[in-house]
């Protein structure tokens, strides 16, 4: 039978952390053998907030580097940097030209993100420089409203729908905070089906559909239990990095944010048990029902809190060894998405001929 096809993508800002891993790349890897598999690392998204030039090539070896530690295997995945499949970019103004702006200005994560840059920057340590997830700005003054960011971060969906429709990919394995993003992707592709393929006997574009796990889909800031763990959030210590020493992943665990009931077990009404549990069976290769079950014995968080550390170090030790030993071989590394960029460059310049013709190019 043919293999559905699957696309997904991660920025290459700062490091990855726990909710990338488990919400997007975990699932991209167990599923590699069912599918046929695209991953790039979308390093045209990463400029649509403050950046450092000389860090940018750096980051997106970095998360190359982490997709293969993560076990992303190139025999089986298409591995490559959208930014080197020039298609993208393309294909980007073409449905920037027939998406209609109001689809873009409800999407929410526009509203937060522009929010945020407005603040200065995409963030500001209290009273320090201006810092970028990919390094240390130079002073700037406040912006107002008109100026707080640029057109490519209100852009950003359509230049995510190119990137998924170029690959004809039925899947996108992503984690719940993409959800509109994909529904926005699906209206674009239909509403272009539907103006320019009328008499065609093949539309151009497939309609995606995201697959979001049931567990894991969205983990949470370890400070704040009602914000996303992310890369931009100010405070490091609210996100586990998979590059994280085993101090520094004791810490973040030690001080994170818990609640003082009594005991720690799965309540819809505790949110940050919920996530640390969820974190756990992840980390443990444990079902919900077992953990469920081991934690009747606990105590309480302070005998959770060190499960929770070990099980996590023990976890991503593996990785780590991993990309320590891939992140020193950039000839290897280069090989690999220079292979993947022309194998993905194959397949995107036949959509985007396609589009093209369908507008009458
Ligand atoms: P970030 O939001 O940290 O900058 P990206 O926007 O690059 O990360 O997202 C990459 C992938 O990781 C997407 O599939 C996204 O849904 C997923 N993801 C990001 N944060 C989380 C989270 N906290 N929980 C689950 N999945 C997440
Ligand atoms: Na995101």
């Amino acid at each position: 039978a043919v293999k559905q096809r699957v696309f997904s993508g991660v920025q290459p800002t700062g490091v990855l952390h726990l909710g990338n891993y488990l919400g997007a790349i975990r699932q991209w890897v167990r599923n590699q053998e069912e599918y046929e598999n695209f991953f790039c690392v979308v390093d045209l998204h990463a400029i649509t907030a403050p950046h450092v030039p000389k860090e940018l090539t750096k980051a997106t070896y970095r998360t190359a580097a982490l997709y293969l530690a993560s076990g992303l295997d190139p025999a089986r995945s298409t591995i490559f940097v959208q930014s080197h499949v020039s298609a993208h970019a393309e294909l980007t103004w073409l449905l920037n030209c027939a998406t209609p702006m109001n689809w873009l200005e409800r999407m929410i994560q526009f509203k937060e993100k522009k929010a945020k840059q407005a603040r200065g920057g995409a963030l500001r340590v209290a009273g320090g420089p201006f810092v970028s997830p990919v390094g240390v700005l130079p002073p700037q003054e406040e912006k107002s409203d008109g100026e707080s960011c640029g057109v490519g971060l209100f852009d950003y969906p359509v230049l995510m729908a190119s990137d998924i429709l170029l690959y004809q990919a039925q899947l996108v394995p992503v984690g719940e905070d993409q959800r509109q993003h994909l529904e926005l992707t699906r209206d674009i592709a239909r509403r272009f089906n539907d103006q320019y393929c009328q008499n065609k006997q093949r539309k151009t574009f497939v309609e995606p559909k995201a697959l979001i796990q049931t567990s894991n889909a969205r983990v949470m800031s370890l400070q704040d239990g009602k914000a996303k763990m992310s890369k931009s959030a100010e405070n490091d210590m609210s996100r586990i990095n998979l590059l994280d020493t085993p101090d520094e992943i004791a810490r973040k665990i030690k001080r994170c944010k818990t609640d003082s009931v009594k005991g720690v077990m799965y309540d819809e009404a505790r949110p940050e048990a919920n996530n640390l549990l969820g974190i756990y069976e992840a980390m443990t290769g444990m079902s919900r029902d077992e953990v469920a079950r081991e934690a009747e014995g606990w105590a309480g968080w302070g005998t959770f809190k060190p499960l929770l550390t070990e099980a996590t170090i023990a976890h991503l030790e593996p990785l780590q060894q991993r990309y320590k030993e891939i992140i020193t071989e950039q000839d290897y590394l280069t090989k690999i998405l220079n292979d993947g960029a022309e194998a993905a460059e194959k397949v995107a310049s036949r959509t985007l001929i396609d589009a093209k013709r369908a507008m009458g190019f």
